[in-house]
């Protein structure tokens, strides 16, 4: 299994947010994870496309290889933020079915931009939506914490969640990622691969402690073990 970690910036230094994206990087992270908040869909504000092109050209390894930026929108409306986004260089956009009017439009407004879309679904969320629309999608995301804040527990019904998504990719065969946001740490990841993610978000776990490579390594020995 190809296995992805993406260290979420949300619980970065924001007044050194450009450094600690290319610590991050350094440390042997795949993805950058991009939270965005309004206030509105979730209770809590972050930043917007213009964040995210600022950041983009510290995006990418020491030998100047890219790597991923991974936009998480927990915003209402979709659409044209989505769009901007696109504009401002990610390269993975996922947004919260429950947050669009017309979820086969959001994901065209993504994917005509050339990026890869993902839906996301919260705790309670069911994954009927995916039924419809598993042709036109890249990634689906599993919250197991709900969204809105960093540093939260595990809700351990995702993983039944994650069962029952990667049934569903399997039936598809497309491939497309399964990704899971909250709550991961160096001693649940195995169990969490083990349901089916290949793609792990973390935030506290990483960027709480001083060094990142060294729980970077431990998620990657927890995972190959
Ligand atoms: C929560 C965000 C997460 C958050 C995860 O709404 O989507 O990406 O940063 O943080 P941890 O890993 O600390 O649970
Ligand atoms: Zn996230």
């Amino acid at each position: 299994m190809n296995y992805r970690i993406a260290p979420s910036i949300l619980s970065a230094d924001f007044a050194r947010l450009g450094d600690e994206v290319k610590a991050v990087i350094e440390a042997g992270c795949d993805w950058i994870h991009f939270d965005v908040m309004d206030n509105h869909y979730v209770p809590n504000l972050t930043f917007g496309p213009m964040v995210c092109q600022a950041l983009k050209p510290h995006a990418k390894t020491a030998a100047g290889v890219p790597v991923p930026i991974d936009v998480h929108l927990m915003i209402q409306p979709v659409d044209a933020l989505a769009a901007a986004f696109a504009e401002a260089g990610a390269d993975l956009i996922s947004f919260h079915p429950d947050a669009s009017g017309h979820v086969h439009r959001s994901i065209q407004a993504i994917t005509s931009k050339g990026c890869k879309a993902g839906l996301v679904f919260n705790p309670a969320e069911p994954l009927d939506v995916l039924d419809w629309v598993i042709d036109d999608i890249d990634l689906v995301l599993i919250m197991s914490v709900n969204p809105g804040f960093g540093g939260q527990s595990f809700i351990d019904s995702a993983l039944r969640k994650i069962e029952a998504v990667r049934q569903r990719i399997g039936a598809s065969g497309k491939d497309i990622r399964l990704e899971v946001d909250g709550g991961i740490k160096v001693d649940n990841i195995r169990r969490v691969a083990d349901a089916g993610a290949d793609t792990f978000v973390a935030g506290s776990a990483i960027f709480g402690k001083p060094d990142y490579k060294g729980v970077v390594d431990a998620m990657r020995r927890a995972l190959a073990g």
